[in-house]
């Protein structure tokens, strides 16, 4: 995939509108109802329409200029499944991601019963007589990007290898997690690792001497079948795949981090999760897609569970190239780890860090598509 072809340009975004669209409109929701709702620009300055298999379901206008005030027109039901919240949340997903520097909007909604769901619901919040949405609050809605919400699973203790952590719940199957990312204009999807279907890839991502120097488990086929069936017995691990409008890219190994090696090695919480990469295609290296799935990634582990307050790595000590990637995401450097095969790097992100900053917009200074332009969804900061 050629990268300078997949940025979004900001000349490619609709009009000179408050809402910088993509032209094809932003997606949301892809999980939820097999086709995502499309958020697109309206035929007047700063309007917008919301469409679902070709269908208008919602229209409205933004006013970013002075009061930054979303107000819908009108929402149907009546022709989607989904519901007046998803549509509002699809909005609201939509304007801040297309517009990260925004760190609230004021909604207009004209029935009440929406406004009280959507406020149970922490979507929005209510200012004296104003509507709030924030994006710390927004993006912790686990159905845009889950497909559900999900109630926490029954905490109950149990002991693996002398460790007392919760049990853990069955594993999830296929789709997992998507999300619309507008400076590639693709859809980013992770899914658990399927024996049949993603075999062959991981055989040869695993062979790939780029990954083998850190993962060392190259080998034939029968030793990655037995690798990935393992991972899925194991209530510790999720195996999964990285997709970028379905072509899977990465392999990614999830872990409860409190009956992993690690565990013993600092207070860890009985929810704190970790995990481990390896990208496998040359095509989707590099800023613009790492960018892209490990914000996503750390997005999937602190939705999946709310009682996820910290997400943990162990990167080789030498390892600058990722430790710089962690630490330009988020991750602070707590200790080394002297494991009995390797010396590590304890490193660990906050859910308040991920949320309060807004780290699920990364930088993208400097990227620029093939006309110098910026590109779309990017979060100037001084120092990550
Ligand atoms: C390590 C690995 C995941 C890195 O992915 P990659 O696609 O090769 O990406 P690179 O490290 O080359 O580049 C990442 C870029 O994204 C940037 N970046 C990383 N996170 C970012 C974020 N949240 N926001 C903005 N930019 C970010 C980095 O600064 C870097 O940009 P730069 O080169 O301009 O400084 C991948 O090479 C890999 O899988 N290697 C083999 C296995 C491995 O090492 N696994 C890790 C074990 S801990």
């Amino acid at each position: 995939m050629d990268v300078s072809l997949a940025l979004k340009s900001a000349a490619m975004v609709a009009g000179l509108s408050d809402l910088r669209l993509p032209v094809s409109g932003f997606a949301s929701h892809a999980l939820v109802f097999g086709r995502p709702l499309i958020v697109s620009s309206g035929q007047a300055a700063d309007s917008f329409r919301v469409s679902y298999h070709g269908a208008e379901v919602a229209s409205g206008y933004f006013s970013g200029s002075t009061n930054k005030l979303l107000v819908f027109d009108g929402i149907s039901i009546s022709v989607s499944p989904a519901s007046d919240e998803d549509i509002v949340n699809a909005v609201s997903e939509a304007v801040l991601a297309c517009n990260p520097q925004l760190a609230s909007f004021e909604v207009e909604l004209a029935e009440d019963d929406l406004a009280r769901r959507l406020l149970e619901a922490g979507a929005i919040e209510r200012r004296e007589d104003r509507l709030i949405v924030r994006p710390e609050s927004l993006f912790q809605q686990s159905k845009p990007w889950l497909g559900s919400t999900r109630p926490a699973y029954p905490e109950v203790p149990v002991l693996t290898n002398g460790i007392h952590h919760p049990q853990r719940p069955p594993k999830p199957v296929g789709r997992v997690y998507s999300r619309f990312i507008p400076w590639l204009n693709t859809q980013l999807g992770f899914h658990v690792a399927d024996l049949d279907s993603d075999l062959e890839h991981f055989h040869r991502w695993m062979n790939d001497p780029h990954v083998a120097a850190i993962w060392e488990d190259s080998g034939d086929l029968c030793y990655h079948r037995d690798f990935i069936a393992s991972r899925l017995t194991d209530p510790r691990t999720l195996p999964l795949i990285g997709t970028f409008d379905g072509v899977p890219f990465g392999y990614f190994e999830l872990y409860w981090a409190k009956e992993d090696r690690i565990g013993p090695h600092y207070e860890a919480d009985g929810f704190d999760r970790g995990w481990h990469v390896a990208i496998g295609e040359d095509g989707f290296r590099g800023k613009a897609f790492v960018s892209a799935w490990l914000p996503s990634l750390m997005h999937y582990m602190f939705l999946a569970d709310a009682r996820t307050r910290r997400i943990v790595g162990e990167p080789i000590h030498h390892h600058a190239q990722q430790i710089r990637n962690l630490d330009r995401s988020g991750f602070a450097k707590v200790k080394h780890i002297q494991f009995p095969h390797k010396k590590a790097l304890l490193v660990m992100l906050l859910r308040e860090r991920f949320f309060m900053d807004r780290l699920l917009s990364p930088d993208l200074t400097g990227l620029s598509d093939e006309n110098d332009q910026p590109v779309l969804g990017s979060l100037p900061r001084s120092g990550a």
